[in-house]
C-alpha cells in the first residue's frame, strides 16, 4: 500500500526521493508527492495518478540535499492532488509523510478546528503535521514525540522542518520503517526496495522506535527519551532482484523464476539420508512438535490458497488434524487456543494486517504461532514465536506468483517433519525427498510450453467468466487459478472443488463459459473425468491441465496443457504454474497492466 522516502546526504535529494517512490511503485499506490528541503523552505509538489504525473510537474532542477517522498493508497479521503501526501502544517515549515491509519483524526481534527488552524485536506495524516507544528519549539523530535503522544492507530512517519535542514524524525507503531545507512547518507523507507540502489546496511526499526537522522548518524530512542539500541542487518538480495532483467513485467519475470526460487527454499533443509528435513527456525524440539496434535494456518488471498494446500497435505501424510483459516475471520471469531494446537501465519509480505492482527490475538491469549514469511525483517517474522523464511526473494508484481510454490517448499518440509515423526516410514520419506528434490526440473519443462499456454490463453482472452475445478490437494489450486485471472485480467473467475458441480454451478455451464479443469494422476483423477464429461454434455468449453500422456482427458477437453508425470503429492506446485501464465498471457491478450493491477496494493497493511 502506502510507501515511504526519506534522504538526508549530500546529494541531490529530489532524484533520489522519485527513484525511491518508483522502485516501491510495485506496492499500489494512486498518488504520490515529495518535500524537498533548502535554504529554510520546503518545496512540495504532489499529483493524482502515476509517478510519471509527479515527474511531469517537478521542475527541472530542486535544489536541496533533504526531503521525504510518498506514495498513498486512498483510504481517508479522494484521490486527489491535494490529499497527497507529504502534508504540511499552516506555516509550510514542516512536512510530514504518513503510512497507516490515525483512528482519532476526526477527534484531533475538532480540536485543531477549534483552535483556528485550517486543515486543507479531507485524509487523517494532516493532522499529524499541524500537532507537530503545536509542540514545535525549535527541536523537532521533540515537538513529534509530543505530538505521537495524541495518536491513536497506526503509524510510519517521517517529519522534516524548513528549520532544521539535513534532519529527519521518523517514527513507527504498526507500519514499518527501515533505516538505511550510506557513507554521509542516510535514508528512512517503509521498504527497503526504495534504498537498494545506495545502501544494504539496514536496521529495521521496531514499535516504539523514535529515530533522529542527519548524514551522519542516527540516534534512536522511546517517546519518554529512553535509548533503544539497534542492530544493523545486511539485506540479503542484490538490486538486480528488483529490476526486469529483460523480461517485459515482473510477473514473467517471476513466474519463470520458480525453478530457482523452489530450489533456494529446500536448499541446505531436505535431509535424503533420513527421508526427512530440516527447519531451524521453528524454535521447537522434536519433543515439543511431538506434541502438537492440531495445526491451525492463518492466511490471507494466495497465501490462504497454499495454506489450504499444506492442510490437506499434513492431515494426509502426518495424520494431524489440520485446517487452513482466514487470518481476517479467525480473529473476529474469539478463537479457542489449544496449548496442544500449533499455528502458523502464512504471509509474503510479513505485514498483512489480517494476519498480523490475528497472530497478535492467538499470542495475546497463549498460542504458540510460527511465521511462514518472506520479506526478512517483517513485523509477522519478528514477533512470531518462531519461523520459516521461504527465500523467494523479492516479490514485485502485485500478483502472487513464486511466493506461492515457496511457500508451499516451506510447508512442505514441516508436513515432511512431522509425517517422519508420526505416520511416514523411511522409504515414504525417501521418496518424498527425491519428488522435492525433482521440482525444480520439472516445474521448467512446465514453462517451456509457454508458447502453448499463451497460445490457448488468447483463444479465450474475450470470455467473460471462467470456472476453475480441482479436487483434494489440487482443490486450493483451482481457487488461487482463478484468483490469479480474476486479480490482473478483471475476468470473472470461480474456483470450485469439482465435487461441488452438481451442487448449484453447473446451472452456468454453457457453450461460452469455459472450465479449467485441473487432472492430477490420482485416486480422484476418475471422478474429476466424469465432472468433464458433465460439462461437455452441456457444451461447455473444456481447457484441462493433465499429466503428460493422459489420452482420456485429451479426449474429452478441448485444450490441454500436460505437465510431467510426478509423486502424486507434487502435482498443486506442476499445475499452478500453467495457471499463473493462463492468466498472465490472458491478462496482456487484453491489454492489462499486469504488475500493477487496479485497485490492489502489493501488501494489504490495513484491515
Ligand atoms: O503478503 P501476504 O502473503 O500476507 O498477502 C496476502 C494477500 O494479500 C495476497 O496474497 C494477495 O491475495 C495477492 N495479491 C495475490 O496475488
Amino acid at each position: 500500500m502506502c510507501g515511504i522516502v526519506g534522504y538526508c546526504g549530500e546529494r541531490d535529494a529530489a532524484s533520489i526521493l522519485v527513484e525511491g517512490l518508483k522502485r516501491m511503485e510495485y506496492r499500489g499506490y494512486d498518488s504520490s508527492g515529495i518535500s524537498v528541503g533548502f535554504d529554510n523552505k520546503l518545496t512540495v509538489i504532489k499529483k493524482k495518478g502515476k509517478i510519471s504525473n509527479l515527474q511531469a510537474a517537478l521542475p527541472s532542477k530542486i535544489p536541496g540535499t533533504y526531503g521525504i517522498g510518498h506514495t498513498r493508497w486512498a483510504t481517508h479521503g479522494e484521490v486527489t492532488d491535494l490529499n497527497a501526501h507529504p502534508h504540511s502544517d499552516s506555516s509550510g515549515k514542516i512536512t510530514i509523510v504518513h503510512n497507516g491509519i490515525i483512528e482519532n483524526y476526526i477527534t484531533l481534527r475538532k480540536k485543531l478546528s477549534e483552535n483556528g488552524v485550517k486543515l486543507l485536506t479531507e485524509t487523517d495524516s494532516e493532522v499529524i503535521a499541524h500537532l507537530v507544528a503545536n509542540f514545535y519549539d525549535g527541536d523537532l523530535e521533540r515537538a513529534v514525540k509530543e505530538a505521537l503522544k495524541h495518536l491513536e492507530g497506526t503509524y510510519g512517519i517521517v517529519a522534516i522542518h524548513a528549520d532544521e535542514p539535513g534532519r529527519m524524525v521518523g517514527a513507527r507503531n504498526g507500519s514499518p520503517l527501515v533505516l538505511g545507512l550510506g557513507e554521509d547518507e542516510m535514508f528512512l523507507a517503509s521498504d527497503v526496495t526504495a534504498m537498494m540502489s545506495y545502501t544494504k546496511q539496514v536496521v529495521y526499526l521496531e514499535d516504539g522506535d523514535i529515530v533522529t537522522v542527519d548524514k551522519n548518524g542516527f540516534k534512536t530512542t522511546d517517546i519518554r527519551d529512553n535509548e533503544r539500541d539497534k542492530t544493523v542487518s545486511t539485506v540479503g538480495w542484490d538490486i538486480g532482484e528488483i529490476e526486469k532483467e529483460g523480461y517485459p513485467t515482473f510477473m514473467e519475470k517471476e513466474i519463470f523464476e520458480q525453478p530457482q526460487s523452489i530450489l533456494r527454499g529446500m536448499s541446505g533443509r531436505l535431509d535424503i539420508d533420513q527421508g526427512t528435513a530440516k527447519l531451524g527456525g521453528l524454535n521447537m524440539s522434536s519433543k515439543d512438535l511431538r506434541l502438537v496434535n492440531r495445526v491451525i494456518i492463518l492466511a490471507a488471498g494466495t497465501s490462504y490458497y497454499s495454506a489450504m494446500v499444506c492442510s490437506y497435505l499434513l492431515e494426509k501424510i502426518a495424520r494431524i488434524p489440520c485446517s487452513a483459516e482466514l487470518s481476517s475471520e479467525i480473529r473476529y471469531k474469539n478463537p479457542i487456543v489449544d496449548p496442544n494446537t500449533l499455528y502458523f501465519v502464512v504471509s509474503q509480505s510479513g505485514e498483512t494486517a489480517d494476519s498480523l492482527y490475528a497472530m497478535r490475538e492467538l499470542r495475546r491469549k497463549g498460542a504458540t504461532v510460527l511465521g511462514i514469511c518472506n520479506v526478512v525483517g517483517s513485523t509477522i517474522p519478528r514477533e512470531s514465536d518462531g519461523g520459516v523464511y521461504i527465500h523467494s526473494g523479492p516479490e514485485i508484481a502485485v500478483a502472487s506468483t513464486k511466493a506461492f510454490t515457496s511457500q508451499l517448499t516451506a510447508m512442505y518440509l514441516f508436513s515432511l517433519i512431522m509425517g517422519r515423526m508420526r505416520d511416514m516410514s523411511m522409504s515414504q520419506g525417501k521418496a518424498f525427498v527425491d519428488a522435492m528434490d525433482g521440482l525444480p526440473a520439472q516445474i521448467e519443462t512446465v514453462l517451456s510450453q509457454n508458447a502453448h499456454i499463451k497460445t490457448v490463453a488468447e483463444k479465450y482472452s474475450d470470455c467473460t467468466s471462467f470456472f476453475y475445478l480441482g479436487r483434494g490437494l489440487t482443490y486450493p489450486i483451482a481457487l488461487e487459478g482463478a484468483l490469479k485471472l480474476k486479480e490482473i485480467s478483471y475476468i470473472h473467475a470461480e474456483g470450485y472443488s469439482a465435487g461441488e458441480l452438481k451442487h448449484g454451478p453447473i446451472a452456468l455451464i454453457n457453450e461460452v463459459t469455459p472450465s479449467v479443469f485441473i487432472v492430477p494422476k490420482d485416486s480422484l483423477r476418475e471422478k474429476i473425468i466424469s465432472n468433464m464429461k458433465e460439462v461437455k454434455a452441456r457444451k461447455g468449453p473444456i481447457i484441462a491441465i493433465a499429466v503428460e500422456g493422459d489420452e482420456d482427458v485429451a479426449g474429452i477437453a478441448d485444450d490441454v496443457i500436460f505437465v510431467p508425470e510426478a509423486h502424486e503429492l507434487m502435482y498443486p506446485f506442476l499445475m499452478v504454474v500453467p495457471l499463473q501464465l493462463f492468466a498472465y498471457h490472458t491478462a496482456v491478450a487484453l491489454g492489462r497492466n499486469v504488475d500493477q493491477p487496479r485497485n490492489l496494493a502489493k501488501s494489504v497493511t490495513v484491515e
